[in-house]
């Protein structure tokens, strides 16, 4: 989304015009974004639990307090940002800002889901609104560190995601009433794991219930047939120590215990509600689980991986596969699940919660003429139709990216990317 930072941060009309034409239009009439400033987690806190970046900072967040009706509910949201598989890997990562706070921006701007307008979200516009920066590399749920000597990094995502809590239970998280746990990518996979967990936090009362954005990563094999994600995600768990904090229902259930944490193997454990927002084409799912550059060595792919209607009819094809393994992976959610809901699009996105362009705008993607932030509302309340699934591609037009938007390959490669070792 380096469109919309360039909206924020410059308000260069003429390279905006230039760079986004009709597809962040919408960016222009917002006259106000809402700009939340960072909170360190207190040292104390933190060293109780040990709980620290990689690179041994304190953890952060951005609260931004609910006020009127909402003032009792709270919304709390994980950052993403891909996860780091090996010691080069966290090493590096340990020295940018996605593995230390000090490094990180101290200023967010709350949009989407976390906008405090009502005309631009509804229903928790009014919540307290958190969101929680991700700095650990194993979506909130590692407990170990590295030390041969010479280099030592903290791999403490478990204890980060309890010492946030702790910190906001006595600004009145304590108190709750109605509770959202949400996150987008890694941080959408990061809800998955930590979503009955949030419960224990919380008054017994509490409604408490989950959206995990564009977190549903397939087990799935890549086009040259290689268990690529799963080699990956193998790799986080073991070095960052996450497989003692998976469901353990989950862990004694399979072989291998490690696949616990892809949510298609999770999800029938999880007790609390739980919305699934994802697209069906997830755009880094296709770039790096299903056609990873290692499985593309003669670059088949590159015109169709960043221009949809240049796919070949055969490129086509796998994509609607991808898209069917999606749906018969949360078939049994879908069709047993009363309290659970889901919004399967076919737009070509990853993360459509955040930014609202995607979660609720005049222009926004729609599924039987509904709104992202519409239907989130509507299961969260229990107020009506709470499970849709777009028609495959080409579907109904209310997508904007069949072809990414300038800025998405530095965006969503070069920062959510799989690492040297793919
Ligand atoms: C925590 O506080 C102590 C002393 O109060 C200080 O020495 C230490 O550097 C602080 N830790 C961090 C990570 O800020
Ligand atoms: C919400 O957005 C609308 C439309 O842009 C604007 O008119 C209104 O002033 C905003 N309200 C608040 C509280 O910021
Ligand atoms: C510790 O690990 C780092 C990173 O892998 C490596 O560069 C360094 O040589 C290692 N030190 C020792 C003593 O093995
Ligand atoms: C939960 O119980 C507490 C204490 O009895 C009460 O103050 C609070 O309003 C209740 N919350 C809900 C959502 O019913
Ligand atoms: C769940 O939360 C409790 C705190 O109530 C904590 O002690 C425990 O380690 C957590 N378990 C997992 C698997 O996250
Ligand atoms: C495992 O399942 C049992 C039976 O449904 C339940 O009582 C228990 O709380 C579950 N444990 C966890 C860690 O979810
Ligand atoms: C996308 O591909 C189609 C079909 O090959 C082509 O007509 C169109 O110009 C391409 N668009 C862009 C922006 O490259
Ligand atoms: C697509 O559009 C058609 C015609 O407007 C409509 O009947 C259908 O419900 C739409 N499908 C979805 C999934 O929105
Ligand atoms: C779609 O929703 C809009 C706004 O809620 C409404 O005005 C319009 O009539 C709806 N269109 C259809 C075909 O239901
Ligand atoms: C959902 O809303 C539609 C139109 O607003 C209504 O016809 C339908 O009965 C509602 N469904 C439920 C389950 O409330």
């Amino acid at each position: 989304m380096v469109v919309v930072v360039v909206v924020v941060k410059f308000s260069v009309v003429v390279l905006l015009l230039l760079m986004c034409a009709p597809w962040c239009a919408y960016s222009l009439v917002v006259p106000y974004r809402l700009q939340v400033g960072m909170t360190l987690v207190k040292n104390s806190t933190a060293k109780a639990l040990g709980a620290y970046c990689l690179d041994g900072s304190l953890p952060g967040y951005h609260f931004s307090k609910g006020f009127g009706s909402g003032a009792r509910n709270w919304l709390l949201q994980f950052e993403g940002g891909g996860w780091c598989n090996d010691v080069e890997s966290c090493l590096a990562r340990a020295n940018t800002r996605r593995g230390s706070t000090n490094l990180m921006t101290k200023v967010e701007t709350f949009n989407g889901i976390l906008s405090n307008n009502e005309s631009f979200n509804p229903d928790f516009y009014n919540w307290n609104r958190v969101k929680l920066r991700y700095c650990d590399g194993a979506s909130f749920a590692g407990d170990s560190t590295f030390d041969n000597g010479t280099s030592f990094m903290y791999f403490r995502g478990q204890k980060i995601w309890q010492a946030m809590l702790l910190d906001l239970l006595p600004k009145g998280l304590a108190r709750a009433e109605k509770a959202l746990l949400s996150g987008c990518s890694a941080g959408g996979l990061a809800v998955f794991l930590h979503c009955d967990n949030f419960s224990k936090f919380l008054p017994r009362n509490a409604t408490v219930k989950c959206l995990s954005d564009a977190g549903f990563f397939l087990d799935v094999k890549d086009v040259a047939m290689h268990e690529t994600i799963r080699t990956l995600y193998h790799d986080v768990v073991t070095l960052q120590g996450v497989e003692q904090n998976l469901d353990q229902n989950c862990t004694s259930s399979l072989i291998d215990p490690k696949l616990c944490f892809f949510p298609q193997h999770n999800l029938g454990f999880i007790k609390n509600p739980m919305f699934i927002l994802n697209s069906a084409y997830d755009m880094w799912q296709f770039h790096n689980i299903l056609v990873p550059s290692l499985a593309d060595p003669r670059k088949e792919w590159k015109y169709c991986k960043y221009n949809i209607s240049a796919c070949t009819e055969s490129q086509m094809k796998i994509l609607q596969d991808f898209r069917l393994a999606m749906l018969e992976d949360s078939y049994s959610f879908y069709k047993h699940s009363t309290s659970g809901g889901m919004f399967i699009n076919s737009c070509f996105a990853h993360c459509q919660s955040e930014q609202q362009e995607t979660w609720l705008a005049a222009d926004s993607p729609i599924v039987h003429n509904k709104t992202i932030a519409k239907v989130v509302g509507n299961w969260y309340f229990e107020r009506n139709e709470t499970k849709l699934i777009d028609d495959p591609y080409p579907c109904n037009s209310s997508c904007h990216n069949t072809i990414p938007p300038a800025g998405y390959i530095i965006t969503q490669e070069n920062i959510l990317g799989l690492q040297r070792k793919l």
